[in-house]
């Protein structure tokens, strides 16, 4: 068994204007929030507790996920007044967390289809201080490039680097042993990729990378979080509980459409991502949009590439 803690404090500004309205985790990918995906994978890993650690945009979560007992996992809520960066992130909400069993974080905005469970098991076998989710990419500039050794063991930790010395990148899964959380002051603003990883392998401590070459995809700007949509509809498009689509209308490219949202007769809707409780009017037309719950769009409107909410109307460049 374990417990968890998933890094949802960001500000998202890749993804702006996505986010202006939303957290970044709680933006919706295939008609669940990005948060959803992530518990619904951590409980099937055997994680029993959950903290959610926000700072942005906080009072989005707890509405939505409240103790957890929907997905049977208790969920509880670390909120930073200010971010504390990843590393000052996980050791303020490892505080409400006991210290007898191994700590898996997460980051926010990453949809991953590795074995959670098989990972927390290589973490004890190799009785390691921390075990970093790895994974091989093309480019390394925009990830933390993580080499290792033959055994596995992590020989440096360098993040966002303008020459990658490998391509093997840190997924942004992490297992702890409790007591590493020690090498993190409370209360203090610390990166985990940029200070307490280096300093980890510098010591020696047991750093150990697990390869497992999975789906995976960071949702960090408005083309990733259309893509991993589009991959988990794999389809022309999904419906959400209480969505109704008038028989005349449209779907396809693989686009979501929220719960309770109603697409009305003749409109066409090409991959796009439709929030809960939207109406597309009579006849409208939109192609690579995103409409954030709650949002009306008139009849005959043609929009392409538009970020449409209740109160705003801004192109998303894709
Ligand atoms: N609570 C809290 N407080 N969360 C934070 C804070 C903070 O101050 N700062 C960032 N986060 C959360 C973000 O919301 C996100 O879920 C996660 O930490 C990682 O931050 P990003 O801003 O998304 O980082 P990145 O994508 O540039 O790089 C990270 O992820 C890559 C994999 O996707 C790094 O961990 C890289 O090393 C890694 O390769
Ligand atoms: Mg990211």
């Amino acid at each position: 068994m374990a417990v968890g803690i998933l890094l949802v404090g960001g500000f998202g500004t890749r993804l702006k204007p996505l986010t202006n309205e939303s957290p970044k985790p709680m933006l919706p990918v295939a008609g669940l929030p990005v948060t959803e995906h992530q518990i619904l994978a951590a409980k099937k890993a055997g994680i029993h507790t959950l903290v959610l650690a926000t700072s942005y945009l906080a009072d989005v979560f707890t509405p939505y996920f409240g103790d957890g007992s929907k997905w049977g996992i208790k969920i509880l809520y670390a909120v930073e007044k200010e971010p504390l960066g990843t590393g000052g992130a996980i050791r303020n909400a490892a505080e409400l967390l006991g210290r007898d069993e191994p700590i898996v974080i997460f980051n926010g905005d990453v949809l991953s289809r590795h074995s959670i469970a098989a990972q927390i098991d290589f973490h004890i076998a190799k009785k390691a201080d921390v075990t970093l989710h790895l994974i091989e990419v093309e480019d390394a500039r925009a990830f933390g490039c993580v080499p290792t050794d033959d055994s596995g063991r992590v020989t440096a930790f360098l993040e966002k680097m303008e020459n990658p010395v490998s391509r093997s990148i840190n997924a942004g899964c992490y297992v702890f042993s409790p007591s590493v959380l020690d090498e993190i002051p409370l209360g203090a603003v610390v990166s985990i990729e940029r200070e307490t990883f280096p300093t980890l392998v510098q010591s020696a401590r047991a750093v150990f990378g697990y390869k497992e070459q999975a789906y995976w995809l960071d949702v960090g700007t408005p083309a990733a979080l259309f893509k991993g949509s589009r991959d988990l509809v794999a389809g022309d498009f999904v419906l959400m509980p209480g969505a109704v689509v008038a028989p005349t209308a449209r779907i396809t490219g693989g686009s979501a459409i929220g719960a309770d949202t109603v697409v009305e007769a003749g409109a066409v809707i090409i991959d796009c991502i439709i929030g809960n409780n939207v109406r597309v009017g009579e006849g409208a037309q939109l192609s690579h949009c995103f409409v954030a719950h709650g949002t009306h769009v008139p009849a005959a409107a043609i929009k392409e590439s538009i970020y449409l909410s209740a109160t705003a109307e801004l192109p998303i460049s894709l």
